[in-house]
């Protein structure tokens, strides 16, 4: 495994993790030691060749990025363990989302629903604010309507692990897509790897063009896709939700959440009969939810 760091300048940080955001598998990550220290980006690549190919494809995209980056080979075992070391279970009120190699030793409370994710999946190990405001928001609704009869789609599914934690959660009919053949397969391995039936949940390769004419409508529809991808998909979005349900938009940096949030609910006064909106923030990111009255 190569290890390519590059300092960067702060105007680039935003960007390039916008950027990121965007891929579904992303091999790079930001990283900052502290005020007053540089920022640098860091790959991690399988050859020296792949390394060089990737960050000769970021620079054609960023083009005040150094023309040079240091490499550094790292062992295998160093790899996975950065990896453990970076990785951490988490959980919000009844549902725990914890590393695989803590099968053993993470106690999971009687009753409560986990998930176990393992390293090197697509987006979606469930540390990213935008994951935790999706799914914070579907255990809220939860609260208040039966699981049991409540239809989930998690629209751009990377990992899986919204559609399956809704299925932890006990609903019965839940469905993702995303338009990564990738992600689909990644998908279905978490399924199998938490022993969740194939009845209650299904897998599609699709985009948010088509992604509903195979799911159909739903209770809550979870999306964690930039915002400039959601506000394109709009239409298909708000008449994927049935009344009564919730349309959760996540994936909205802060500085981005008040168009967006009015953007959406223009439209769906226009479609939908009624309609309430709210808004959270975690970190720099955000979501925005619509509740079809
Ligand atoms: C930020 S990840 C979210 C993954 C996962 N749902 C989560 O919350 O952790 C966004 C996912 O949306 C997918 N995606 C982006 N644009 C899409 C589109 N137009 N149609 C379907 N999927 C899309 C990407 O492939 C990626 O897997």
């Amino acid at each position: 495994m190569i290890e390519l760091r590059a300092p960067i300048h702060e105007d680039l940080v935003q960007p390039l993790e916008d950027f990121f955001c965007e891929l579904t598998r992303s091999s790079w990550m930001l990283f900052h030691e502290g005020p007053g220290k540089p920022n640098f980006v860091m790959g991690y690549f399988d050859t020296q060749e792949q390394a060089e190919e990737a960050w000769g494809f970021l620079r054609k995209k960023f083009k005040h990025l150094p023309e040079t980056f240091d490499s550094i080979q790292l062992e295998d075992k160093d790899w996975k363990e950065a990896y453990k070391e970076h990785l951490k279970p988490w959980n919000y009120e009844n549902l725990h989302w914890v590393p695989s190699w803590m099968r053993e030793t993470y106690p999971v409370p009687a009753g409560d629903a986990v998930i176990w994710f393992d390293a090197g999946l697509a987006f979606g190990t469930g540390d990213h604010p935008t994951t935790r405001l999706c799914i914070i928001r579907l255990i809220d609704f939860l609260k208040n309507h039966p699981a049991a009869t409540t239809k989930v789609v998690d629209a751009g599914c990377g990992s899986g692990i919204l559609g399956l934690s809704a299925v932890q959660l006990g609903c019965q009919s839940v469905a993702g897509f995303d338009r990564d053949p990738e992600s689909v397969r990644v998908s279905e391995n978490n399924r199998v790897e938490n022993n969740i039936s194939d009845k209650n949940i299904s897998f599609y390769h699709a985009g948010l063009e088509e992604g509903f004419k195979l799911t159909g409508t739903a209770d809550v529809v979870l999306a964690n896709i930039i915002s400039d991808v959601l506000c394109i998909y709009a239409d298909e979005l708000i008449q994927s939700i049935k009344p009564g349900g919730i349309l959760v938009l996540s994936g909205i940096l802060n500085k981005e959440q008040e168009t967006v949030r009015d953007f959406f609910y223009a439209k769906c006064q226009e479609s939908w009969e009624k309609v309430e909106v709210d808004g959270r923030m975690m970190g720099e990111w955000s979501d925005v939810v619509l509740f079809r009255i």
